[in-house]
């Protein structure tokens, strides 16, 4: 079965102050996914909530479809049954464009970056593709951003070949929080750095979902990972579930 468990751990401490954390802000209403039509599914009947404030660990062996979960919960896809919602309304009917470049941040294991380009060049580019329009200077905004992933201000003109796996994987980061996005998706984003490494980036991750309450959705293979996330989500047993077992569930 499907299992979905909230880490005590790591619980969200609550200002009621502050805007509450736990609104739902991506679901998937029994979602199916084949990548041919009349194709072998590689899930199917899938119902989850993400919610803001918390970070997701989606887990389970290579093939199991976490990458294509991603896809449909980026808007890159659409479910061949099913809904994924976006704040309630199905994102297969919304500007899929105006979805990715203004309220998600995509993060790579392999960074992405333009590995000629500076670390300012790479932030900015991203910050013009979302067509967001920013009173601040962008190179200022750029500059805010390296702060945020814990990179000094220096780093702004160095050029990405010059950079260790680690601080490439921040500027990743500072990359997609350049326009603001309210959701963060990773594809196993610690996959390529050593442990430390890995704890500073899930540092980050944590930052982002707790003090800023943006829904932060990771895909590992890693353990320390999983256990340092809010909720983790076994994608793998969903293909095994027996009919009985069907439905809903988080
Ligand atoms: N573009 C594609 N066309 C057809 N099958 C694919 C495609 N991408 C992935 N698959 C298949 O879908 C399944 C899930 O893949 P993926 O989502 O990449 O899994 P994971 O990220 O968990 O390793 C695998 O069996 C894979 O071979
Ligand atoms: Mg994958």
């Amino acid at each position: 079965m499907t299992k979905s468990s909230e880490n005590t751990n790591t619980a969200v401490a609550q200002d009621p102050n502050e805007a509450p954390a736990g609104i739902p802000v991506l679901s998937l209403e029994n979602v199916a996914y084949a990548y041919t039509k009349g194709g072998k599914k590689i899930f199917h009947d899938l119902t989850y909530r993400f919610e803001s404030g918390k970070v997701y660990a989606i887990t389970g062996p290579s093939g199991a479809g976490k990458t294509t979960l991603l896809s449909l919960l980026s808007g890159l896809a659409n479910p061949t049954e099913g809904q994924v919602l976006k704040g309630g309304a199905d994102l297969a009917k919304l500007d899929r464009y105006r979805f990715r470049s203004h309220d998600i941040g995509v993060i790579f294991q392999s960074f992405n970056l333009l590995p000629s380009l500076t670390v300012a060049e790479n932030i900015i580019l991203s910050i013009d593709a979302s067509g967001k329009k920013f009173d601040e200077p962008k190179a200022e905004i750029a500059r805010r951003m390296l702060e945020r992933v814990r990179l000094r201000p220096e780093y702004a003109n160095e050029r990405i070949l010059h950079l260790s796996g680690g601080e490439q994987q921040r500027v990743a980061i500072a990359r997609a929080l350049s326009y603001e996005p309210s959701i963060i998706l990773a594809d196993e984003p610690t996959g390529n750095l050593d442990l430390s490494t890995q704890d500073d980036i899930m540092d980050i991750f944590k930052s982002l979902a707790h003090d800023e309450n943006k829904c932060v959705i990771l895909v590992t293979h890693s353990p320390e990972v999983a256990s340092q996330s809010d909720v983790v989500f076994q994608l793998a047993a969903l293909r095994r579930r027996r009919p009985a077992q069907q439905g809903g569930q988080q």
